[in-house]
């Protein structure tokens, strides 16, 4: 009997010792085994610790190409995730959509977004403006590299000094970018993510698209991408490339005038059915330059809604 008393007593003093570590941390009236309702929120309790990895906070970022375009919408992005950004292209004065952003960072964002002309085929230029905004900032942490042209002529007609320009702009111009903006990497020690913009053209012809100089192009700055990956990621600098589809910009925009049906014939050649809007590759942007993807490089992001799939 007394043994049996003593065990109830420290049965109850266990019971009672535990009760605290099984209580939930929340009292509420639900059962954490029922999925539809979950575990209940706490009213007006926010947090800044949501997906940490993809903060750009105290990121410094160089764009180029980002007067307008998909280089300028990317740019926003980065800012909204917290980076100070740094628009360099050929324009003399950018969009009027830049300052719409550029007054957003400073009174919406808490951060900067600074502007500066230069064309990517001025290497010395180019290498003073990095050197100078690496200096200013301390660092670089990241560079998209936007910048390209574009042009329609059959490959019969096609002069070699036209083909040149080409790949002068969209080749030779992304690699010096990218080697002016990993020289500050490494001089500071500190690694950084590089992103290319390539396209969807370099994986395929594109059907009733006239550019074979563009595409192969593109095609070069995948294969670019890879190598710098190779060479660069010993100084902990990832390197990998976004390959859009069609984005409605200027730069499509203009093809539309020349060519109306395209665009009815170009949206039934994805399996989405429709051509793709510049904030569509936002978060790609703010995913590859930040630390959410920070085991990746040499690789290639295809965003084309199913195109080269089919
Ligand atoms: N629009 C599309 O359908 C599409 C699809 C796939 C890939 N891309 C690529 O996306 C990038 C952006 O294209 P977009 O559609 O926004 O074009 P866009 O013409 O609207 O913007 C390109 C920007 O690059 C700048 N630029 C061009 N040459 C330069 C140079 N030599 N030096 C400095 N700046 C220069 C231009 O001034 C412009 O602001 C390009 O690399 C393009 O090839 C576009």
């Amino acid at each position: 009997m007394a043994s049996l008393l003593r065990s109830s007593a420290a049965r109850t003093l266990r019971t009672t010792r535990l009760l605290p570590i099984l209580q939930p941390r929340f009292q509420s009236t639900h059962n954490v085994h029922d999925p539809p309702q979950g575990n209940t929120p706490i009213p007006n309790r926010s947090t800044t610790k949501r997906l940490p990895e993809f903060n750009l906070n105290d990121k410094v970022v160089l764009v180029t190409g980002a007067a307008r375009g998909l280089g300028l919408v990317q740019a926003e992005a980065l800012l909204e995730a917290g980076a100070t950004v740094y628009a360099l292209d050929r324009l003399e004065e950018p969009s009027a959509d830049f300052y719409r952003v550029q007054k957003r960072a400073a009174e919406e964002l808490g951060t900067t977004l600074h502007y500066r002309q230069i064309d990517v085929r001025d290497v010395e230029g180019l290498n003073g403006i990095v050197k100078g905004i690496s200096d200013m900032q301390g660092k670089i942490d990241g560079l998209i590299a936007a910048a390209g042209i574009q042009q329609e002529t059959s490959a019969l007609e096609y002069t070699a000094k036209d083909a040149n320009t080409m790949f002068e702009v969209n080749i030779t111009g992304v690699f010096m970018t990218a080697q002016a903006v990993a020289k500050e990497m490494i001089r500071w020690n500190r690694g950084g993510s590089i992103v290319l913009i390539g396209s969807m053209s370099a994986t395929v012809a594109n059907k009733g698209l006239i550019c074979c100089a563009y595409n192969a192009s593109k095609a070069g700055v995948l294969q670019l991408s890879r190598n710098l990956a190779a060479e660069w990621g010993p100084y902990g600098i990832r390197v990998n490339t976004i390959s859009p589809g069609y984005i409605v910009t200027a730069m499509v925009e203009k093809l539309f005038e020349q060519y109306p049906e395209r665009r009815r014939e170009w949206p039934t050649q994805n399996m989405l059915g429709k051509l793709s809007m510049p904030h569509e590759y936002r978060g790609a942007a703010v995913f590859l330059i930040s630390d959410a993807s920070s085991f990746m490089t040499a690789s290639d992001l295809r965003i084309d809604g199913g195109h080269c799939a089919w």
